[in-house]
């Protein structure tokens, strides 16, 4: 004999089984099945449970229940061999400026540069908060604001942290156009031209691009899909090489979505400590993890070390804000004068806005939402890439973010893909631009592609996975291993 719960979660699997809902889509609310159903809410909640234990389901925060992909391509294959021995100098990001034009594109399907799309921003809240500014502190708006940025802003920014566990004085955030601009100051401050920085493999192609505009070598390191850079690599690479500074995206990664644990964020602040070595470590993406609580940076978990923390909000709030912030308690007055005569300051109008979006609380609800919003979205898109790319095809399993990172068959030319995809106005970031060797023309990644799943569920998305899946076919054909 069954319970009632599980009598509801066998009917569902039934139906769900059966294509009566579809991946992403949510289940009736838990009073309005109750209510139809003559259940109790505690039956139904039970029952969904039920379902989210047997995997046809996932909870998003507040929005209820929806289903879940049985198409879950394979996982990434692990490659954790030393990438490139030798550290290299970094050209040729110019694909990557393509991709940012057609992100402001609306003609396109823009899966190519991680550009949230507006439905994942609280855009209402954003006006609200820069109108009052606008009609409240209009004085603020007519002089340069400070080169360390709006004591309002780097206060919230300050109380933010220490949530993560990291203590922080106001005074020690500095504001900056974007993390990017967090990144280049924190680069500039800890190297000159030729210096040598180790970072991820695959890299993010804006740190590759301030990495070019410094005339840096990069050392790429061996780094896991799911657990980020692996120690052991780092520590081996600083015996041999005179590495000046290490930048890495430990809380989901740009483009794996790996999440450092915890013991392997101290160990790698031990290794680069005990060789006097700076990490600049770049959290954009450590408010958008699906579980609770949020990951500490190795920043919070290592109060003594010499760490320059970026972080943005541009993932979060907006892009267009360019509001970022580097805090490196130690520099601050070397990264203020940085920011002092790189660009004076950042605009006072978005600080002051996002300070009071933070003060209200709207930004940490906004964050409760979109996080279950960006879990589904790339459920939703791994679930097509599953049904429609060609067999072989492996897939990212990010626990946070809104990027998947896809191997191809390895037949495949990502770069040629991201070209004919263009052609039919759909952006997509090929796997080259995130190695540094890409101008070389001894890109890594060459079957690899990234897509930014935080894109409208509509059916030009539909058509859009379609038509890629159709041109990895057509390269199979030509090649003849359809
Ligand atoms: C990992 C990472 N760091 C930094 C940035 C740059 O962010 P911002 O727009 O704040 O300059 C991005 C944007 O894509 C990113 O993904």
């Amino acid at each position: 004999m069954s319970f009632r719960y599980q009598q509801l979660a066998s009917e569902l699997q039934q139906q769900i089984e059966q294509g009566h809902y579809v991946c992403g889509e949510r289940l009736p609310g838990v009073r309005e099945l109750a209510k139809v159903r003559s259940l109790s809410v505690s039956t139904v909640v039970a029952g969904y449970r039920q379902l989210e234990a047997d995997g046809y389901v996932q909870a998003s925060h507040r929005s209820g229940y929806f289903v879940k992909s049985r198409f879950q391509p394979p996982p990434l294959s692990k490659d954790l061999a030393p990438k490139s021995q030798l550290p290299e100098q970094v050209s040729g990001q110019h694909m990557a400026l393509s991709l940012s034009k057609a992100a402001a594109d609306s003609g396109y399907t823009r899966l190519g540069a991680a550009v949230p799309a507006a439905r994942f921003l609280p855009q209402h809240a954003l006006q609200k908060a820069m109108q009052q500014v606008i009609k409240m502190q209009p004085a603020r708006l007519m002089q340069y604001e400070a080169s360390r940025g709006a004591i309002e802003l780097r206060t919230e920014i300050a109380k933010r942290m220490a949530l993560q566990g990291a203590v922080v004085s106001p005074q020690d955030v500095i504001i900056t156009n974007g993390c990017q601009e967090a990144l280049m100051l924190s680069l500039k401050a800890l190297t000159v031209p030729g210096d040598i920085v180790a970072i991820e493999s695959p890299a993010f192609y804006g740190l590759l691009q301030a990495l070019e505009a410094a005339g840096l070598q990069a050392l790429t390191l061996p780094t896991d899909p799911q657990t980020g850079v692996v120690p052991e690599a780092l520590e081996q690479a600083l015996q041999r090489w005179p590495v000046k500074a290490c930048v890495l995206i430990s809380n989901f990664s740009n483009p794996l979505g790996s999440l450092m644990p915890k013991i392997n964020k101290k160990r790698i602040v031990a290794a680069l400590s005990a060789k006097g070595i700076a990490l600049i470590e770049d959290d954009t993406y450590g408010d958008l993890g699906f579980a609770v609580p949020r990951p500490a940076s190795c920043f919070a978990l290592a109060p003594q070390a010499d760490i320059f923390y970026c972080g943005t909000f541009s993932k979060t709030i907006s892009p267009d804000l360019r509001l970022g912030w580097v805090i490196a308690p130690k520099q601050t007055a070397k990264l203020e004068y940085l920011k002092f005569i790189s660009n004076i300051s950042t605009a006072a109008l978005p600080q002051l806005a996002v300070a009071n979006l933070l003060k209200s609380g709207r930004y940490e609800r906004h964050l409760r939402q979109v996080r279950g919003q960006y879990q589904l979205a790339l459920s939703r898109i791994s679930h097509q890439i599953g049904r429609l790319f060609p067999a072989g095809t492996r897939v990212s399993q990010p626990q946070g973010g809104f990027v998947l990172w896809v191997e191809l068959p390895p037949a495949i030319d990502g770069y040629l893909l991201a070209q004919q995809a263009m052609a039919q106005h759909i952006s997509i970031a090929p796997g080259a631009i995130f190695s540094p060797t890409a101008a070389a023309g001894r890109a890594e990644f060459s079957h690899f592609i990234r897509l930014n799943c935080a894109v409208e569920p509509d059916a030009r998305l539909e058509r859009a996975l379609a038509t890629l899946a159709q041109l990895c076919n057509e390269q199979l054909l030509k090649k003849g291993l359809d």
